[in-house]
C-alpha cells in the first residue's frame, strides 16, 4: 500500500493480513500495518521499514513514489523489529544510506543486525536538513522501548511518531483518517477514530500498557507543538481525528476509564462462565456498560487488556484448580499487576466443589496489584444455580461500590 499523503510526504508501509498474532502473542482479528514513510526534499529519508516477510511489497511501495531516485537517510525511531527487519536490505539497496538514529538505538541496531558504521548519532532536539525542510528528533524513551524517538517535520507540522497513537487493524483504503477505515470491519470512512477506537484501546493495553509515565511525558514533550499531522508506526495517519486520539492516549496513560465493569474469567465446565453471564445480565439491568471475556474462547487476555483499561471496575472469575486459580486467569492477573492499572475496583467469583479458595487467591493477587478489593468474592459449590449465585447482589455490590 502506498499513497501521496501531500507533496513531501509519502507513505510506504504494508499491511499483514495474514499474520495471526503480534509479537507472537496478540491476536489480529483487522490484521495490522506496519508504517513507514518517505520525506522527499533535495535528499529523501526514509522513516522506518517494516516487519520481516515484507520486502517486497515494501521495495515496491517505495519506488512507486519516488522511482529510480536512492534514499539518502534511514530514520530509525524504534528498534522493535516489526520496524526494522528490513534494515539490511535497505542498506544493501541504496549502500551510499546514512542511518539517523539516537545512540541508545545504534546499540541495538548492531545487536540485531551487526550494522555499525554510517550511522549519524542525533541528540535531543538535533536537526537534519533534507533541502528546503528538516527533520528534528526528540526522546521519548520506553514508548515503547528505551531507544524510542519521534521525528519532527516542522515545515509540515508533522510528528512520526513511532508507536505513540498507533493501534492494531489493518487499514483499508487511503492511510489518512479521513479516508480510511479498519479493514475486514464496516465502518465509515468518515469516522475512522470510531473505527479503530477499540483497537488502539487493545494495541495500547497489550503493547504499551505498561508505560503510563513515559506516555504522559512524551504527551507533555509534544503539547506545545502546533500537530496538524501524526504519522504513527501502526494504523491510520490522524489528520482530522488529531483531538480525539491524543485524548484518549491521555486518558489510557493515566488509567483513566469509564464506569463500568470489565468481566473476565476461565472456566472448566462452564460453571464459573454461566455465572459471568448472569452478573452481566444483572449489571445491564442496571443499566451499567459491561463487558465479558472468556480467556479461553479469546485464547489470551489480549482483549481482556483492553476492558481493563476501559472501565473502572474489575471482576475476574475462576474455578479453584488444584487450591489455586485456573492458569490463564492466574497469567491475566499476572499480566494486570504488570501494567501498573491504577485506579480499579475489584472483586472476584468462581465455583469450586471440594475446597474452595480461588477468591481468596485472586482477591490477595489483586491487593499485591494495587486493586481495591471490594469483597470476599462470591464463590459458589459445583455447578451453577442461580440460589447459589447471588448475581443481583453482586451487581448492586459493583454497581455502588
Ligand atoms: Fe510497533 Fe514497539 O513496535
Amino acid at each position: 500500500m502506498h499513497s501521496k499523503i501531500n507533496d513531501r510526504i509519502s507513505y510506504v508501509g504494508v499491511n499483514d493480513l495474514r499474520g495471526r498474532v503480534f509479537e507472537g502473542q496478540w491476536p489480529l482479528p483487522h490484521g495490522v500495518s506496519y508504517n513507514s514513510y518517505l520525506v522527499v526534499d533535495d535528499k529523501v529519508a526514509l522513516i522506518d521499514t517494516a516487519a520481516a516477510g515484507f520486502a517486497d511489497e515494501f521495495f515496491f511501495n517505495i519506488k512507486a513514489e519516488i522511482g529510480d531516485r536512492k534514499v539518502d537517510y534511514l530514520i530509525v525511531n524504534h528498534m522493535e523489529p516489526d520496524h526494522s527487519a528490513l534494515m539490511v536490505p535497505v542498506r544493501e539497496k541504496w549502500p551510499d544510506i546514512r542511518i539517523v538514529t539516537n545512540a541508545k538505538a545504534a546499540a541495538m541496531i548492531k545487536e540485531f543486525s551487526g550494522i555499525d558504521t554510517d550511522i549519524i548519532l542525533v541528540k535531543e532536539g538535533d536537526t537534519l536538513p533534507l533541502g528546503h525542510c528538516s527533520l528534528s528528533f526528540h526522546m521519548v524513551p520506553m514508548v515503547h522501548w528505551p531507544e524510542t524517538m519521534v521525528t519532527w517535520l516542522e515545515d509540515e507540522k508533522t510528528v512520526f511518531s513511532g508507536d505513540a497513537f498507533g493501534c492494531f487493524g489493518a487499514v483499508c483504503g487511503d492511510i489518512r483518517d479521513y479516508q480510511s477505515s479498519l479493514y475486514k470491519a464496516s465502518s465509515s470512512f468518515e469516522n475512522a477514530f470510531e473505527a479503530f477506537k477499540g483497537e488502539m484501546q487493545r494495541y495500547y493495553a497489550d503493547i504499551v500498557g505498561k508505560y503510563g509515565a513515559p506516555v504522559q511525558a512524551a504527551l507533555r514533550k509534544l503539547s506545545g507543538l502546533e500537530i496538524k499531522r501524526i504519522c504513527p508506526t501502526h494504523g491510520p495517519v490522524w489528520e482530522e481525528r488529531i483531538p480525539q486520539v491524543v485524548s484518549l492516549y491521555d486518558r489510557m496513560s493515566r488509567y483513566d476509564a469509564d464506569h463500568g465493569v470489565n468481566i473476565v474469567y476461565g472456566s472448566m465446565y462452564g460453571n464459573t462462565a454461566a455465572a459471568a453471564q448472569a452478573l452481566s445480565e444483572a449489571l445491564t439491568a442496571r443499566g451499567i456498560p459491561n463487558e465479558m471475556h472468556d480467556l479461553v474462547a479469546e485464547q489470551g487476555p489480549s482483549f481482556a487488556y483492553a476492558g481493563t483499561f476501559r472501565y473502572d471496575t474489575l471482576a475476574v472469575g475462576s474455578p479453584t484448580y488444584n487450591t489455586d486459580i485456573f492458569p490463564a486467569v492466574r497469567d491475566f492477573m499476572h499480566g494486570v499487576a504488570l501494567r501498573g492499572v491504577k485506579g480499579r475496583r475489584f472483586a472476584s467469583f468462581g465455583s469450586y466443589t471440594w475446597v474452595g479458595g480461588g477468591n481468596k487467591v485472586l482477591n490477595s493477587l489483586a491487593a499485591e496489584a494495587g486493586l481495591e478489593v471490594l469483597c470476599d468474592g462470591y464463590g459458589f459449590k459445583s455447578g451453577y444455580d442461580p440460589s447459589k449465585f447471588d448475581a443481583a447482589a453482586f451487581a448492586d455490590l459493583l454497581a455502588n461500590g
